[in-house]
């Protein structure tokens, strides 16, 4: 269990932009069963509990089980983007930052290709097989019972 102090901080360039506001997202938090609390004559309280302080000047808390609180922890993916001589694999489709890996100096340097049929497996090996030509001087060995890859090739 954990005792949970949520605030948000709201800033707009005019007094009646920030009641639009305030009452624009009152009506959001209503549609999922929240209620807001407006700080009145706590807003400064309100505003340094919510910088990276670790201080908590509200009084307001409510308890929560380990994992609704960590739904509240924004780090939730994980990248991968390695310098040197690393190869492109995609974008990640949480962060949409692009994913740069270098295999072989991975903790196990094997890769697998899954998906649907017509998804994009061969296309992608192939893509990873160009990039290894042009970027490294590593050689390349395909062994390909279906010979799909030397149709395309020749
Ligand atoms: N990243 C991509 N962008 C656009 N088209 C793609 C992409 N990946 C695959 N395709 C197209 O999708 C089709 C199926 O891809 P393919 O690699 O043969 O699938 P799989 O091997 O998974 O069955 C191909 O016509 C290919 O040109
Ligand atoms: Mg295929």
């Amino acid at each position: 269990m954990f005792l949970l102090t949520f605030t948000v901080v709201n800033i707009a360039p005019t007094r009646q932009k920030l009641e639009n506001d305030v009452f624009t997202i009152s009506g959001i938090a209503q549609k999922y069963n929240c209620a807001l609390k407006r700080l009145d004559w706590q807003q400064e309280q309100g505003f340094t509990s919510s910088l990276v302080l670790g201080e908590n000047a509200i009084e307001i808390q409510r308890g929560m089980t380990t994992s609704s609180t960590a739904i509240f922890i924004p780090f939730m993916t994980k990248e991968l983007r390695m310098d040197g001589a690393a190869l492109y694999y995609g974008m990640n489709a949480l962060s949409n930052n692009v994913i740069m890996a270098d295999r072989k100096r991975l903790k196990n340097p094997n890769g697998l290709f899954l998906g649907t049929p017509g998804s994009g497996k061969s296309f992608a090996a192939k893509r990873e097989i160009t990039f290894i030509m042009l970027m490294t001087q590593d050689n390349v060995i395909i062994c390909d019972p279906e010979d799909e890859v030397r149709q395309e090739v020749a």
